[in-house]
Formats: structure tokens, sequence, C-alpha cells
């Protein structure tokens, strides 16, 4: 177990490079199961749910290799037909091994996935899919059972927008036979970097962006180079640390189209910016940051994924800050963190919360309860004064890239102590 030990205050300034996307990766890994020959996949982030996931594939049978952030994968010679039950425990995203494997083998046997606890995260969504699709399935109790010759194109309108609900059929209909549309179709920039490889790949999928997806089932893909789009949440989390610190940070990676709600926030809150290319954004200081209102929704609305980081924002804000996370009912657990440091929050329920600032924010010793809540106490442990000891920052590396090496490049003085050193 490692601890993150951070002393502040610091202005963050200079420049930081933008890995490439979790949320893109992992579907793209998964969905490259499918694909005949071998495929090359650059700018995969090295983080641990990447690892994860490529132990699975490579547990499955698949030759891989993984150097300087470039993955190459031959999936011509599978021995297992399911995933290993003790590797996919504690990976969320595992649950994007149903549809390849059911699509390559006609059936497969999968565990209830792992990953953060930020909410009840059930998966009805994807076997309702699955259920239209063709697929018969049994729930065991510990797992799940989907068998299928064939999957069947059909129209597939979900409950509600689920970006990994939305993956599955989509890698499960790029085969099927016929026509698969899809209604309530997520609609995030790492959806779309699914849909665009698999094209490349072969496939014929219309509405890339939209939320009604068209995918016409074709009969093979063929392995391909492709590279993978920066990562939308690490591009906005560091942005939010140099607003937060009122640094002076040039962010490449930084893709301005994937954040026009992020953007629209840090207008009203009356940070400064300017884009030095449509993949560049400079933060500026600024003096008096506003108070704002987030509420998470669905692409192209505010990300959950952001609605912590920007929470430190608001802590350095004038005025009351309203928060309310609509998709997931275990995401405001950070906010307890930081009021132990200063910040004057009240939490209303599990969805909504308001912050009063600006507040002096003071070091200590907290925790990371999930990923993205790691990420946001890191950037307060930045503004504050003294010491902050942060636990739990193994759950930070599932998902940031070398994040402590990029931050000490930015000035922030952050070390990584394994807890024997410690205590
Ligand atoms: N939901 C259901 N049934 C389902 C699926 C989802 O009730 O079958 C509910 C969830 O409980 C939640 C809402 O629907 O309340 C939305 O969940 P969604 O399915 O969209 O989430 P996900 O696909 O499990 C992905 C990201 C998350 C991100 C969410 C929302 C990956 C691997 N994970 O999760 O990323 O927060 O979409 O954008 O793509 C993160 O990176 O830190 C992270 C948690």
């Amino acid at each position: 177990m490692d601890q993150l030990v951070i002393k502040g205050p610091t202005k963050l300034n200079g420049q930081v490079k933008i890995s490439g996307s979790k949320n893109a990766a992992l579907p793209i890994i998964a969905a490259s199961i499918l694909l005949n020959g071998k495929t090359t996949i650059k700018n995969i982030p090295e983080i641990k749910d990447v690892i994860s996931l490529i132990k699975i594939v490579e547990d499955l049978g698949a030759k891989c290799s993984f150097k300087n952030n470039i993955f190459k994968i031959d999936t011509s010679k599978l021995k297992n037909k399911n995933p290993d039950p003790e590797l996919i425990k504690h990976l969320r995203a595992s649950i994007l091994l149903i549809a390849p494997l059911l699509v390559k083998n006609g059936e497969v046997r999968i565990p209830h996935p792992g990953g953060c606890l930020i909410g009840a995260r059930p998966i009805d969504v994807h076997l309702e899919a699955f259920k239209r699709m063709g697929a018969k399935i049994k729930n065991g109790g510990k797992d799940y059972y989907l068998k299928a010759d064939k999957l069947s194109g059909v129209n597939v309108t979900t409950d509600f927008f689920s970006v990994t609900g939305t993956e599955n059929v989509i890698i499960a209909a790029v085969l099927s036979k016929g026509q698969t549309k899809i209604s309530l179709a997520a609609a995030e920039p790492h959806v779309q970097d699914l849909c665009n490889f698999l094209n490349k790949a072969g496939a014929k999928i219309k509405g890339i962006g939209t939320h009604n997806i068209i995918i016409d089932g074709v009969n093979k893909l063929s392995g391909i180079e492709y590279e993978i789009i920066p990562d939308q949440i690490e591009s906005g989390t560091f942005a939010i640390a140099a607003a937060a610190t009122k640094g002076r940070v040039e962010i490449d990676g930084f893709v301005k189209a994937h954040h026009e709600s992020l953007l629209s926030k840090f207008d009203r809150a009356n940070i400064k910016y300017e884009f030095l290319s449509d993949h560049k954004i400079k933060i500026l200081p600024t003096n008096h940051i506003k108070a704002i209102r987030i509420r998470t929704e669905v692409y192209p609305g505010f990300p959950t994924d952001l609605q912590a980081p920007i929470a430190v924002l608001a802590t350095q804000a004038s005025g009351t800050s309203e928060i309310y996370e609509t998709i997931f009912e275990g995401r405001l657990g950070y906010i307890n963190e930081l009021s132990k440091m200063g910040a004057n929050c009240v939490v209303r329920d599990a969805h909504q919360a308001s912050i009063t600032g600006s507040t002096p924010l003071y070091g200590t010793r907290i925790t990371s309860f999930d990923l993205r809540a790691g990420a946001t106490l890191v950037i307060a442990a930045i503004i504050a004064t003294g010491e902050s000891r942060l636990d739990q920052i193994e759950i930070i590396d599932r998902g940031y890239e070398r994040i402590e090496e990029k931050l000490k490049k930015l000035g922030a003085n952050i070390r990584r102590v394994s807890l024997k050193e410690v205590e």
C-alpha cells in the first residue's frame, strides 16, 4: 500500500501532456478480440485498469505485447472461452468482454464485475439488450452464463443512457446478422472512439456521436493500426487543478470539442484560458473565482467523472456552489475529506451538496474512496497549506498515468511513499 505525501500550497506552472483515454482503451482492447489478424493500438495509457484487462486477454490465449504505450494483440489462437473470475473481480470494464466472447465463441460465463464503489452499478441494461439480440441468459447467483449461436440485429431502446451498455451492444452488433438500431445510445468521446476503431476494422456504424446509432452487421473485421484519443477526464482534471491553484498551465491533449460543458463552467466561474490549438489549452491565473452550479449529465453534459474534481474549484470560489450528481448515488464521499481539510460543505443527500467559499484548505490525512475522488484530493492537497497524506492511492493508479510525475513537473511538492516507510 502506498501513500501520497503532498506539501502545499503550490501554484501549478508549466506544460503537461495528457495520456490516452482509459475509457476508450478498455472497450477497444476488449473489441480487438474480434479482429482477425494482428492489431496495433497506440496511445494506450499504462494504468492499472488497462494492465488488468491485458492480463485477462492474455489469459484467454491472446498473444499480446505492451510497450511504450503501444499495445499489440493477435487473437488467432485463443485457448480459453471464459475469463478468469479471479482476474476480472476488480475491474468494472471486464463487463465489456461479454460481447466479444459471446460473439466469438457462442457462449460466455462471467461473474458480476467489480470496480469503483460509486453506486449499485447493475448490468440489467446490457443483459436486456443481449436477450433482445437472441442470447439465452442464466444468472446462477454468482455469475452470468450467456449463449447464442448467432446474434441478430434488433432495435434496442435502453432504459437510459449507459456508457458500457452502449459499447457492449455496439461490439455485439458489428458481427451480428442484419441491422441493429440503438436509441438512447451514449455518445461520450470514448464511445465515439470505439466506433471509429471498429469502422476502421471494417464495421458499418452510423450515427457516431449521436444518441441514435445504426449498425449493419458485417462478416468479418480485420486487424488494423489505430491511435486512441487523449483522455477527456484526465485533461479536465489537469485543467481544474491548474485553475484551482491559480496557476498557468499548458495542457496538450485537451480536446476543445470534448469539453464544451467544462468550458462553459469555466466561463461562469471566471476562469481565464486560451486555446493554442484545437487540442491544446493554456489555463491562466484568475484572482476572483465565482461560485458555480454543477449538474452531471450524459455527454455532452457535465461528466460525472469531473464532478468531484471541480468541487475543489468550488472551495476556492466566492459564494455557494451547488453540486447535483444525477448519475451515481455514491459519488459524494470525498466531500467529508474536503471538510476535514477546512472546506465549508453541506451534503444534503446521496446526490446533492453545496460548497461555500472561498476557504483556505489545510493539509491532513485523507483517503481516496474512488478513482476520481482520489484525483480530487490530490488537487485539494496541492492548494492546502501544510502536509497532506493521502491513503488508498492504488485507486488513482487505476486511471491516471504517472500522476505524481506529471504534477511534480508542474511544480507540485508530491512524493509516493510505501506505508511501511510511514509506520
Ligand atoms: N446502470 C444501470 N443498469 C445498467 C447499467 C447502468 O442501472 O445495466 C446505471 C448505473 O448504476 C448508473 C447509470 O446507469 O447509475 C450510468 O452508468 P453507466 O452504465 O453509464 O456507467 P458505466 O458504463 O458502468 C462508464 C465509465 C465510468 C463513468 C460512467 C458514466 C467505463 C469503463 N466506465 O461506467 O467511468 O463514470 O460510464 O459516464 O467507461 C471512471 O472512469 O472513473 C468511471 C467510473
